[in-house]
């Protein structure tokens, strides 16, 4: 109990020190961003994992994206690979492993397809279908002087701004327990609208 309270803490103090890094005003990586498209390096975009957009989205002014994110299935969509329901829809097509399988994991990981060289060594699988599975691998973005200071900026480093056709990529009829998708009503269910924004 005490040691996970004091593992708890380290691993916040450890967030706010990282977070205070990363949001620090023009460090070095921000002149890269800023200066251009045509200056910077081979343009390989990692997947950075989910993590990595905690740091700040989990704060009351960028919304709670994570908090909202981690309450639906989508965080789940990992694990539920393992479960019984799984193993028996995997027994019907003769996969043995869910969790191993392209067939499943195509539309259960975040950034299926993509080659090694895309995900950073802080990406990981179990997060099922993280935040860049719908808003695009977050390497070159996600700091807050680009893609937080304009959507122009974002846009450019790859963010996207997902719509109906983000999510049809998964919830068609390839799926083995596909669920007549409707878009309003399953978006209501993810949304992670950021409050503070509507009031400015
Ligand atoms: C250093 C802090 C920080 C990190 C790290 C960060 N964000 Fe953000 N993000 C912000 C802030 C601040 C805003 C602006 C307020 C808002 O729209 O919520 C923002 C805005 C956004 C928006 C809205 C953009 C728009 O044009 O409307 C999206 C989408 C987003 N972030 C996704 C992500 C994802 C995905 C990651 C991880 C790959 C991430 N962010 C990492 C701070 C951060
Ligand atoms: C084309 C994309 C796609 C593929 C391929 C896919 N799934 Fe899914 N899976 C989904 C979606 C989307 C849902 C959510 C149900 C819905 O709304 O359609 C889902 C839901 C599930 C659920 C139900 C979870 C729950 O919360 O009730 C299980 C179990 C599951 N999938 C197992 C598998 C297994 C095993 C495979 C591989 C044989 C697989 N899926 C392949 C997209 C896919
Ligand atoms: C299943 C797809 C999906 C996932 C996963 C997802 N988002 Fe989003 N996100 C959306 C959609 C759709 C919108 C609304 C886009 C629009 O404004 O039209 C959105 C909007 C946002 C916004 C802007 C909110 C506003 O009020 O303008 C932020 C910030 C954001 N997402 C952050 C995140 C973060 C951080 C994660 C992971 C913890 C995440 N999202 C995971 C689909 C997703
Ligand atoms: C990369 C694949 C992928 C994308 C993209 C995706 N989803 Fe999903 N979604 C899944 C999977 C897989 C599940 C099932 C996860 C589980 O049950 O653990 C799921 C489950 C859901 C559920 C819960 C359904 C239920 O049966 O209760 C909702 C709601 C949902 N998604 C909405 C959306 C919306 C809205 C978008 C687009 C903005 C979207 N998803 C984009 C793969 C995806």
């Amino acid at each position: 109990m005490l040691t996970r309270r004091i593992l708890g803490i380290i691993t916040i103090a450890a967030g706010i020190a990282f977070a205070t890094a990363q949001t620090r005003p023009a460090n070095a990586n921000a002149c890269i961003y800023l200066s251009g498209q045509d200056s910077k390096p081979a343009d390989v975009r990692q997947y950075i994992g989910v993590d990595k957009c905690k740091l700040c989205h989990i704060k009351k002014t960028t919304g709670e994206a994570y908090m909202v994110w981690k309450k639906t299935k989508h965080a789940k969509a990992y694990e539920v690979l393992a479960s019984p329901e799984a193993k028996a829809i995997g027994e019907k097509l003769k996969i043995e492993d869910p969790q191993k399988s392209d067939q499943c994991m195509k539309c259960h990981s975040t950034g299926y397809g993509s080659k090694t060289e895309e995900f950073a060594a802080t990406f990981k699988k179990t997060e099922g279908i993280g935040c860049e599975a719908c808003h695009g691998p977050g390497s070159e973005y996600h700091k807050e002087d680009v893609h937080a200071k304009s959507r122009d900026l974002g846009k450019k480093a790859g963010i996207i701004i997902p719509d109906e056709k983000t999510c049809i990529k998964c919830h068609n009829k390839d799926s083995p327990n596909y669920k007549e998708f409707d878009f309003q009503k399953f978006y209501k269910e993810i949304a992670h609208k950021n409050p503070e924004k509507e009031k400015k």
